[in-house]
């Protein structure tokens, strides 16, 4: 098992990564508070892995509330938030019951924001089981919900206690979804870490054949990028929005698809050539770099193109994006292959051209 630590002050929590976690219940049990913990999952993850972690719980004295969402992005709403809350006073669950999220981000998103709702804040835990979740959504204390004009609109920043990611749940998951994951992990090289960028290039086909080593080592080094930039820009006041690179665009598809249509790492996947080709367009990075990271994308068996929908229609849904700031888009674009910044130079009439570019004409 590695462990990768988020150094935040008076709020550091540990990752762990690695097989069998799962069934380790004596991981779990230092963190809670009381007796008692409401485990959320979904209708998907709960006949795999449910009884795995409730089981042990229940053994060790522990009262386990379950709480079983329908699974799919359509359901990361205020309905849906709202069984969690019923559940969570039914069973007279107090301030001091500890939240288990046991799923992939839609699941994870959802209770992280119950938890920093329910009597104003309850402790909470992480238990990614998809491939994004233990790269990217189970940390850094980013939950939400969907509105149907944006995604993610409605949400807090709220940290977990702990993150345990077992790399063995990955045998289950369909191959579609681990190549949404892929999008995540490849992110990080591309803004951040040229190193792991060409190593990704080296040991893709270890990735997709899930080869426990490899994706260890991506997870692990994954983490350990987005631990450095939590800690330094929590609130996403600079350095953070980095993590965005291909959400804006990516978000406009999911919103305008229908939440679900896409997954997030597909749009993220299509999003991220958008932003390339408007880098290109900038003159920051060459034909080349572009090329490059079609490349990997297409390998990983990711889209490199957006859907067919109006250019303008684009454009209408990337205004609700969180890093707009007085009416004016802001992107994450590349000044090189590893190396991101976060911009607002483009003018309207490129961003349309990129869009085009990367998009079927409709
Ligand atoms: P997801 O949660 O919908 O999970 C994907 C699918 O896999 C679901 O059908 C799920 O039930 C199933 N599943 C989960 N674990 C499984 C397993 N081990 N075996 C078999 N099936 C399994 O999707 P996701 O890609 O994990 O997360 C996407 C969500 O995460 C989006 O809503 C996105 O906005 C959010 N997100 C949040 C952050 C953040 O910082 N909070 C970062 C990135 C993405
Ligand atoms: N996934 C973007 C972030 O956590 O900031």
């Amino acid at each position: 098992m590695e462990t990768v630590a988020i150094a935040l002050p008076g709020r550091a929590y540990p990752i762990h990564v690695g097989q069998g976690i799962l069934d380790r219940c004596e991981l779990l049990l230092p963190y809670l508070r009381q007796a008692k913990v409401a485990i959320v999952t979904n209708t998907t993850v709960a006949p795999l892995y449910l009884q795995h972690l409730a089981q042990p719980l229940r053994d060790a004295g522990i009262d386990v509330v379950e709480i079983i969402l329908p699974d799919g992005e359509r359901f990361k709403n205020w309905q849906t938030l709202n069984t969690i809350f019923d559940v969570l006073l039914a069973r007279c669950c107090e301030r001091s019951t500890t939240m288990i999220a046991l799923g992939g981000g839609v699941v994870g998103d959802m209770a992280g924001f119950a938890a920093a709702c329910y009597q104003r804040g309850m402790p909470f835990i992480q238990m990614p089981t998809t491939l994004l979740a233990q790269v990217d959504s189970s940390i850094g204390g980013k939950t939400a919900i969907n509105h149907p004009l944006g995604k993610n609109m409605i949400g807090a920043f709220y940290q977990p206690s702990l993150v345990l990611a077992d790399i063995d749940v990955l045998n289950t998951l369909p191959d579609r979804e681990l190549r949404a994951g892929l999008a995540e992990v490849i992110k990080n090289g591309l803004i951040r870490d040229l190193p792991f960028l060409d190593w990704l290039e080296t040991n893709l086909e270890r990735l997709l054949v899930r080869e426990p080593q490899a994706l260890e080592y991506a997870i692990c080094r994954s983490c350990e990028n987005k631990a450095e930039v939590v800690v330094a820009d929590e609130h996403e006041n600079g350095e953070r929005a980095l993590l965005n690179l291909g959400h804006t665009f990516g978000h406009a598809i999911e919103t305008g698809m229908g939440y679900g249509e896409w997954l997030h790492g597909e749009a993220v996947a299509a999003g991220t050539m958008m932003a390339a080709e408007l880098s290109r367009q900038l003159g920051w990075i060459s034909a080349g770099d572009v090329e490059r990271v079609e490349n990997l994308f297409l390998r990983a068996g990711l889209p490199v193109f957006g859907p067919a929908m109006e250019v303008s229609r684009y454009l209408e849904l990337m205004q609700h994006d969180k890093k707009v700031q007085s009416g004016k888009l802001r992107l994450v674009l590349f000044k090189q292959i590893g190396q991101a910044v976060v911009s607002d130079c483009a003018a309207q009439t490129e961003i349309a051209k990129a869009i085009a570019a990367r998009s079927p004409h409709v």
